[in-house]
């Protein structure tokens, strides 16, 4: 696993954005290869796709050959309701670039048949062959996706009952009113997130130091489903130097002498 550290949450936000130009620009999609992209939302990526949309604008970077597939989606929010994470994609990225809107990939928490729904967005990443490159946020309890504390580290898409701690941190979209939380939300599973070939995670603020240490210095362990990612043959966590406050000194030293070689 790599530790990137940048000084700031904005240099986190504009350090991921490139990478993801890189790493489309270097892979050459076409339309018959796409570039498989998979996509976090909440407050840690607004960033990035202000990046992207501007790289976009200033016509360094085509959505033209690139396929999305979403970490997660609320169950019983419509597609329109602000808070969704399709109106937010919309918001964030997709109303802004060139990406064809049938290449873009949501859960739909409202299916009547939630089985087959999270049965057919597993079909749909292997009919691309799988993710290329798959972003991520984590919550303050290490989760990823919505794969909440004692999430199977072999899950696969499926629904969820959302904590009491993940709710309360997610209240702040919902007008700090934690009853207007949805209490489930569909995701993909640890187990999909692994799959990927590449996994990049982002975290920024101390909030996120206690799972920067869980998923770098501790034990791999569902309490933490961000620490599945030491199994990951390519992972990487950007974070900014206020979530590295819970690593050791030592840890901290030995990544940054990384990053300069
Ligand atoms: C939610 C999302 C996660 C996200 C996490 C952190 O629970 N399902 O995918 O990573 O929140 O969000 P934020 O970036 O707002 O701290």
């Amino acid at each position: 696993m790599q530790l990137v550290i940048r000084e700031s949450s904005t240099a986190v936000g504009l350090w991921a954005a490139r990478y993801v130009q890189q790493r489309i620009q270097r892979f050459a999609p076409t339309r018959d290869r796409p570039f498989v992209l998979g996509l976090p939302t909440g407050g840690t990526p607004v960033e990035m796709y202000r990046h992207l949309v501007e790289f976009h604008q200033q016509g360094e970077l085509s959505f033209a050959h690139v396929v999305t597939f979403n970490l997660d989606e609320y169950v019983g929010l419509s597609a329109t309701h602000p808070q969704s994470y399709h109106a937010y994609m919309n918001r964030h990225l997709f109303d802004h670039v060139d990406i064809p809107r049938d290449r873009t990939h949501l859960l739909n928490g409202n299916a009547a048949n939630i089985e087959e729904e999270c049965a057919q967005y597993e079909a749909a990443i292997q009919s691309y062959g799988g993710i290329e490159l798959l972003i991520g946020g984590v919550g303050i309890d290490g989760h990823i996706a919505f794969n909440e504390p004692g999430s199977s580290l072999r899950s696969r898409t499926r629904i969820k009952a959302l904590t009491q701690s993940t709710k309360q941190a997610n209240a702040r979209f919902f007008g700090d009113d934690v009853e207007q939380v949805p209490h489930h939300a569909l995701t993909m599973g640890v187990g999909t997130i692994m799959d990927a070939n590449e996994v990049m995670i982002m975290a920024q603020g101390s909030k996120k130091s206690l799972a920067v240490h869980h998923a770098i210095e501790g034990a791999v362990n569902h309490l933490w489903t961000i620490s599945a990612l030491q199994l990951h043959p390519h992972s990487t966590i950007i974070c900014d130097e206020e979530a590295t406050l819970e690593l050791k000194v030592k840890t901290v030293r030995y990544f940054k002498t990384l990053m300069q070689t």
